[in-house]
């Protein structure tokens, strides 16, 4: 079969995305498993390596109180908790954002109150905040997404100024510097995940970090209905310490290699990276975010395109639904027309991160499938049958 055949329509694949694992097949991983399990401990709920991690974490992020949890969804909702929103209130996100943070406002009686991400990377746009402020807001909740930054230094003087409260969402961005500053500690409080995918996975799993004691107080209390409700274990704790130990090396990796890619690949090719206009700042790369042209790729469209580029092996696929398009009007209040929203909503596309640790030879395997792909657009599609 000849190598010019896309995977998809039946040709030889470049490589697949099991050439990809994660989480990382790690030694230390496996003796912190074995650790765990030789001491008895597995069977505590909170135990010595839970304490360790929170240790750890403090001293990583710079950050006096740190709560471990089951997740990055639940972490957002202590954190909402934290800062005390509840019924009534209204809190500002962007209307591109993670659909579990919407969900969480809702879920401690608060209204969402959507505003247009930045045009230029479709993350959450300070300048929105002036005309999306009301005598109700309590809260503004932030995320970094897809190698995005947000500049947080704008939202916090913002905050200061009309007594708002900042939940930072760094679920996607452990170790990411926003000018300067650890991604997670600019905001009032802070968040991880540590869910199967993460770049430090337990699997499933996440923590809410605060320098402010009657945030972390309202949460502990929360927490605490005799066992704590929303727990990390033991042997997850375990097998996030290692990871936490290289993020930084492995942010590094990323950043190289995404570096790399962009040599070859510009919006002249149809895939413009999201821009970042902070300073002083690294992104994190959990998921790099691309702004896809319909155009360059002869009608091929951006679900085809990742569906096509997965075959051969490269983790690509839309980003997320824009919040605004995915659920009722009765449930939200949209600030003004929400067009950059429309257009991540259709034209955002991701990549996973796991290929990035491979190296070079991740990058010439994406370049090999992009141009296979790109090459025989017209044939994907009629194959695809649009
Ligand atoms: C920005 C953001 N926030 C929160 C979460 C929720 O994390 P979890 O999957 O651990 O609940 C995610 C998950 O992908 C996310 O991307």
């Amino acid at each position: 079969m000849s190598n010019d055949i896309p995977a998809i329509l039946g040709g030889e694949p470049i490589g697949s995305l099991d050439d990809f694992p994660w989480p990382p097949a790690s030694d230390a991983i496996r003796e912190a498993l074995d650790r765990v399990y030789r001491s008895g401990d597995w069977g505590r709920y909170h135990g010595a390596e839970c304490d360790a991690l929170e240790s750890e974490l403090q001293e990583y992020l710079g950050c006096q109180y740190v709560e471990l949890c089951c997740s990055g969804t639940a972490a957002v909702e202590l954190a909402l908790r934290g800062v005390k929103v509840g019924q009534g209130d209204e809190v500002i996100l962007s209307a591109y954002d993670f659909k579990g943070n919407f969900a969480d406002v809702l879920a401690v009686g608060g209204t969402p109150v959507l505003v247009d991400p930045l045009a230029a990377n479709w993350n959450f746009d300070p300048k929105r905040l002036e005309d999306a402020v009301s005598d109700k807001t309590k809260a503004i909740l932030v995320s970094h997404l897809h190698g995005g930054i947000v500049p947080m230094q704008q939202v916090m003087d913002f905050a200061v100024t009309h007594g708002l409260k900042v939940v930072e969402d760094a679920a996607q961005t452990p170790g990411a510097r926003i000018s300067g500053r650890q991604a997670g500690t600019w905001g009032h409080v802070g968040v991880y995940s540590f869910g199967g995918s993460k770049l430090l996975s337990a699997g499933r799993g996440g923590a809410v970090f605060t320098n402010d004691g009657p945030i972390a107080q309202r949460i502990r209390l929360h927490c605490q209905r005799g066992n704590h409700a929303y727990p990390l274990s033991e042997l997850q704790s375990a097998v996030v310490r290692p990871q936490l130990a290289v993020l930084d090396g492995m942010n590094e990796i990323r950043a190289k290699i995404v570096k790399a890619l962009l040599l070859h690949i510009s919006e002249a090719d149809g895939l413009s990276i999201l821009k970042n206009e902070a300073s002083d700042s690294s992104p994190g790369y959990y998921k790099v975010g691309f702004k896809f042209c319909v155009e360059a790729f002869c009608g091929l469209d951006r679900d085809q395109f990742s569906e096509a580029m997965r075959a051969e092996g490269i983790a690509l696929s839309p980003g997320f639904r824009s919040l605004h398009r995915i659920h009722s009007t009765k449930r939200f209040r949209a600030v003004g027309e929400l067009k950059n929203a429309d257009e991540a909503d259709e034209r955002m596309i991701v990549l996973s991160h796991p290929g990035l640790l491979a190296g070079i030879v991740f990058v010439e395997h994406f370049l090999r499938a992009f141009e296979r792909i790109k090459g025989e657009a017209e044939r994907i599609r009629s194959g695809l049958g649009s």
